[in-house]
């Protein structure tokens, strides 16, 4: 399979201060300055995000944000527009994660979706969520769309699905994107596996051959842990 069509992206969730989020990066940039084929994203929290995106000037590594509102700009306290994640530097948001459901109710990842450019879907209630997250995208927009699969027993755990069952879940997406779209727009789309990924699981994991790249929390908060996992591809 092609590297470039291999994507990691780095959950930094609710961790590090802008200080931290700066090292961690220029970290990152050295430990991964050989990897040329792979896309390496990191996601830091709102208050990162410029800090984050100076140190990454000029550099391959892109930036997404972890949330978005959907309107561009009015009376929306404490609310963050797909304009202004543009603005600060971010090539791509994280939307629908399942901590977002959990813990915010949240269920309006579509609304964001069609709002944001390039984004970074994940879902657990694997064909729903497919489903109500893609209503209305173009053929263009999911293809540069990229869809997570994490199973919630999985994040934050330790343990990750066996490449077998992730295989199992990436192919009943793909074979959704294609009914909907065409199996050529559905072998565009990056598929990414999340949950418990580590240096020592990834190689398999992305192996399997619908499985393009790694939406990493925990091990991503390390550059060195993040770093290993990236170099398992080419
Ligand atoms: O978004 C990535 C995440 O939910 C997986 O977290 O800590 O299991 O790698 P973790």
């Amino acid at each position: 399979r092609r590297c470039e069509h291999q994507s990691f992206v780095g959950n930094w969730k609710l961790n590090k201060t802008v200080r931290e989020a700066a090292a961690l990066v220029t970290s990152l940039q050295t430990l991964v300055a050989d990897v040329t084929d792979v896309e390496i994203v990191v996601a830091p929290v709102f208050t990162g995000l410029s800090a984050v995106a100076q140190a990454l000037a000029g550099g391959d590594i892109r930036l997404a944000a972890q949330d978005v509102f959907w309107e561009d700009s009015g009376a929306f306290t404490g609310e963050v527009s797909p304009g202004m994640l543009k603005d600060v530097g971010c090539d791509y948001v994280i939307i629908g994660h399942s901590e977002r459901r959990q813990y915010f109710s949240e269920t309006n990842e579509n609304a964001k979706a069609l709002r944001s450019e390039r984004t970074g879907k994940t879902g657990a209630v694997v064909k729903d969520h497919v489903l109500n997250g893609i209503v209305g995208l173009s053929a263009d927009q999911i293809t540069s769309t990229v869809i997570a699969y994490e199973p919630v027993w999985a994040i934050g755990t330790g343990h990750n699905a066996t490449p077998d069952q992730a295989q199992e879940v990436h192919a009943l997406i793909r074979s959704l994107l294609s009914e909907i779209y065409s199996p050529d727009v559905a072998s565009q789309v990056r598929i990414q596996y999340g949950g418990s990924v580590k240096p020592d699981n990834a190689a398999a994991l992305i192996a399997q051959p619908d499985v393009d790249g790694a939406l990493v929390g925990t091990a991503s908060w390390e550059a060195e842990s993040f770093a290993q996992i990236v170099k398992v591809v080419c």
